[in-house]
């Protein structure tokens, strides 16, 4: 029987970016100018009331120009260079709608969508764009003529991106790390049981305990910016 290939699974939340000033979902009562982010980020809002879906999307659009990736971003670029030259597999899962992961120069799953990119709900048309940002302009689509995009964010009740590749990484890990994220949305709040069935290492870090950490669990509270740089050196030891 050959040996099992070393295999990294990094799946990121919140909490990564919240050290370049991003706010988290559920820190700070998680309101949005009285409005519950669940009652945004559903295709029901953006039917019921375009307008304020669209102005809280330019909102955090606008918001990228104005934060820089930080020494946890920057680890885990450092970390998959490492694996690239080690010829261990690694992949990097993300549910954050930011462009942090890419502007620190990593390769990232965006599985809950990304705020640069906007479609067309009648053609399907992609468009990256982060230039038109007025909080009450919509941008129509160029290919067909349809009056306005949407983000291309996964809202809640629509399906994750990249879940066949992301259970296939899962499935063959020997190493899973979660990096704050409070594991209470599905389906990725569960990866970490799927990495532990498969006898992988589990390390978390979080400010808080996740509401999905077991004891078997390697628990790493603390900043992401302050834990994950000295993270990445310790599996660098282990590869
Ligand atoms: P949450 O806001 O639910 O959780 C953020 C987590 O990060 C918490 O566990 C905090 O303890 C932790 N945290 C805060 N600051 C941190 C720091 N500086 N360093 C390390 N950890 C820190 O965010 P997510 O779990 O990412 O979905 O939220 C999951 C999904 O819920 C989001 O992707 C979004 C939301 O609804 C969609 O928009 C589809």
């Amino acid at each position: 029987m050959s040996a099992q290939r070393t295999s990294l699974v990094v799946l990121t939340g919140a909490g990564i970016s919240a050290d370049s000033g991003l706010a988290t979902f559920r820190g700070g009562g998680g309101l949005w100018e009285g409005h519950r982010v669940e009652d945004v980020a559903t295709p029901q809002a953006w039917r019921r009331d375009p307008a304020l879906v669209w102005r809280f999307y330019q909102l955090r659009r606008r918001a990228l120009g104005t934060v820089e990736p930080n020494a946890a971003h920057r680890g885990l670029t450092e970390l998959a260079a490492e694996c690239a030259a080690r010829d261990v597999a690694f992949t990097l899962v993300t549910q954050n709608v930011d462009d942090l992961h890419e502007r620190a120069g990593s390769a990232v799953l965006h599985m809950h969508g990304e705020l640069a990119q906007l479609r067309c709900e009648r053609c399907d048309a992609l468009v990256r764009d982060l230039e038109r940002l007025e909080l009450d302009v919509y941008v129509p689509c160029a290919s067909c003529s349809h009056a306005r995009l949407r983000p291309d964010i996964v809202w809640f009740g629509e399906m994750p991106y990249f879940l066949d590749a992301i259970d296939e990484a899962l499935r063959a890990c020997t190493h899973f790390v979660s990096i704050g994220t409070s594991g209470v949305v599905y389906p990725a709040a569960g990866f970490l049981s799927v990495a532990r069935d498969v006898g992988a290492r589990t390390i978390v870090n979080s400010l808080d305990p996740p509401e999905n950490l077991d004891p078997r669990d390697d628990f790493r509270a603390g900043r992401a910016s302050e834990v994950v740089p000295g993270l990445v050196a310790e599996l660098l030891q282990d590869l």
